[in-house]
């Protein structure tokens, strides 16, 4: 069967794990499609070296190379709200499907970008974009599909939960902590998304936009981060029977979407309090299936590289059966609730 080609746009932290991905794990992608994913092009400023040596032959000399008929999707990994939303606007219209783990854009610009695939026949897939190898999107879309969300209440950020993490277990400064995250490849091009709640806002955003119906965006969010804890709260907080989190809650509130982020104490028994370093936890409730949690690492080269992957063979399957079954889900052609007032 002829394979399905696919562009990539970044190849950075998340681009080369995806670039390794699907070198180094092409013969299960092949077993499970029935078809092989080619990468068949790759624009980026900067190249990681290790996956140099992967991509000979493939260096496009511009980004419109990867919008060339014979693309079928397109990978956008560079971040940004701006020429990351030209670019996958321009591959909408192109007739081209795409993945990207770009939260800040789809807090923002989500309605515009699925209406925009919608009306094209195209598929978007955001499973990266909030909670890196979680397959919390895929949860609440498909899985829960029959369920009302009543509430999610989750850690979404990596990069401060290490930090909380590392100044609990280790008495490390927050400035260590934050310089060991950034070297990790946790934290975002600019870390004061990470520290200042920013990042759990938009993926705050993207999860009340799909639980509940909304057209949600990161300034609905209340959003408080953890660059005012320090070592000692966090020992207080102990001493209590506590830890320190950076939680993000949204639920219904008379009717109407309350959606928040901020430091707040959790029991130590409970299981956000048991999840450290990069991992992130999720717990939804519903009407009809109770309480269902999810853990995973929420930040990290490979995680949210197989959270895109995943989504590249959704979309490649799809392209062969000639459907787009994703996009009417997040599309918001129903607003059933309203934001809250803030
Ligand atoms: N900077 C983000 C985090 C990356 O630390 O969670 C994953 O979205």
């Amino acid at each position: 069967m002829e394979s399905v080609n696919v562009g990539l746009l970044g190849v950075g932290t998340v681009g080369s794990g995806v670039v390794n991905i699907l070198t180094h794990n092409a013969d299960i992608i092949k077993k499970r499609l029935g078809f092989e994913l080619n990468l068949k092009k790759v624009y980026a400023k900067h190249i990681k070296d290790e996956v140099k040596p992967l991509l000979e032959g493939k260096i496009a000399s511009s980004y419109e190379e990867l919008l060339a008929e014979d693309i079928d999707i397109v990978v956008e990994l560079i971040g940004g709200t701006t020429f990351a939303k030209d670019f996958i606007l321009k591959a909408i219209q192109a007739k081209k499907s795409v993945a990207t783990a770009n939260k800040a854009l789809l807090a923002e610009y989500g309605y515009e970008i699925f209406s925009e695939a919608f009306n094209n026949k195209v598929d978007v897939g955001y499973e990266a974009a909030v909670a890196g190898g979680i397959p919390i999107i895929k949860a609440i879309k498909e899985s829960l599909a029959a369920n009302h969300i009543k509430s999610i209440k989750a850690i979404v950020n990596g990069t401060c939960n290490y930090i909380l993490s590392e100044m609990f277990y280790k008495e490390i400064s927050f400035e260590k902590a934050l310089k060991d995250a950034q070297e990790k490849g946790f934290a975002e091009a600019d870390p004061t998304f990470d520290i200042e709640g920013i990042d759990s806002a938009h993926k705050m955003a993207i999860l009340s936009s799909i639980s509940f119906g909304d057209n949600v965006k990161a300034k609905d969010v209340y959003t408080e981060g953890i660059t005012n804890i320090d070592l000692l709260d966090i020992k207080f907080a102990d001493e209590f029977g506590y830890r320190i989190k950076l939680i993000g809650i949204t639920n219904l509130v008379d009717g109407k979407i309350d959606v928040r982020v901020h430091p707040t104490l959790i029991k130590k028994d409970d299981i956000l309090a048991k999840t450290d370093g990069e991992f992130n936890a999720i717990k939804v409730k519903t009407d009809m299936n109770d309480e269902t949690i999810y853990i995973g690492k929420g930040a990290g080269s490979l995680p949210t590289a197989s959270a895109v992957v995943a989504d590249v063979m959704d979309i490649a399957r799809n392209i062969k059966n000639k459907t787009n079954l994703r996009v009417p889900l997040m599309a918001f052609p129903f607003n059933y609730v309203k934001k809250r007032d803030i």
